[in-house]
């Protein structure tokens, strides 16, 4: 049976896209069929070779190419804008939920890894948010935190919002921020006592800028 997991977190630029990928590798690695994607993508440009959708493709050991962005990218904003800004700046029809859930659902394989967009409210178009794509998703979802002083309010605030629309939280994952300024088992061992074990909270070191950062993450023996 197939198991599909959406990837969302406290905050745009914590770690979704180093968190699928590292997925993606670790799943393939083991031998499984995964179908990535991150369906809606804002200041995309062709030319980044480190865009979510690029850095995804490379993860899943794919080309990068036009057809291949399609098959995992179909709406793409140039604009570096929250998708309903970036659709009335780009006078570019709005995405509309049904059709992104859709386009989710269509994945095949053992495993489809889904990469959200911001933060969990973050808005997709002018009347929902990541939030109202997840529930309408109700597939279990990795939440992304950080380690900046402010996480943890972060973190939970993303925690009590995804409980309000009762959205199953597989796990939490702190992904060491450049900051510094907190110690990450420190960030990690707060949040599993006001999250009182009912998620693993696992840890992603600050890892070494090199090449495909995602094969430097740690096993995520939660799935
Ligand atoms: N643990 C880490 N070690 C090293 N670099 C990291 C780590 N976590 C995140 N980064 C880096 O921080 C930046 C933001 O991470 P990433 O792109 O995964 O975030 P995101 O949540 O997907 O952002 P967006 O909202 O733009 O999709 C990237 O350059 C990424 O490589
Ligand atoms: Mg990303």
């Amino acid at each position: 049976m197939m198991q599909s997991f959406f990837i969302t977190s406290s905050g745009t630029h914590i770690g979704k896209t180093l968190v699928t990928a590292a997925l993606c590798w670790q799943l393939r690695e083991r031998g499984k069929k995964v179908m990535a994607m991150k369906p809606l993508i804002t200041g995309y440009d062709t030319n980044d070779a480190q865009s979510d959708t690029a850095l995804i493709l490379q993860s899943c050991e794919l080309p990068y190419t036009q057809a291949m962005v399609e098959a995992i990218s179909p709406w793409r904003y140039a604009a570096p804008l929250a998708p309903n800004m970036a659709a009335a700046k780009e006078k570019k029809p709005q995405v509309e939920l049904e059709e992104l859930c859709s386009f989710c659902q269509g994945g095949g394989g053992d495993y489809t890894v889904v990469e959200g967009i911001g933060g969990v409210m973050s808005p997709i178009n002018d009347r929902h948010t990541v939030l109202d794509w997840m529930e309408a998703l109700s597939w279990p979802v990795i939440l992304v935190a950080g380690s900046y002083l402010g996480s943890i309010s972060h973190a939970l605030t993303a925690w009590e919002a995804l409980r309000a629309r009762r959205i199953a939280v597989k796990a939490v994952v702190v992904s060491e921020s450049a900051s510094g300024d907190v110690p990450l088992p420190d960030t990690a061992s707060t949040l599993e006592k006001f999250l009182l074990g009912k998620v693993p909270v696992v840890t992603i070191p600050r890892l070494a800028a090199s090449g495909e950062l995602w094969k430097q993450v740690p096993p995520m023996s939660f799935i």
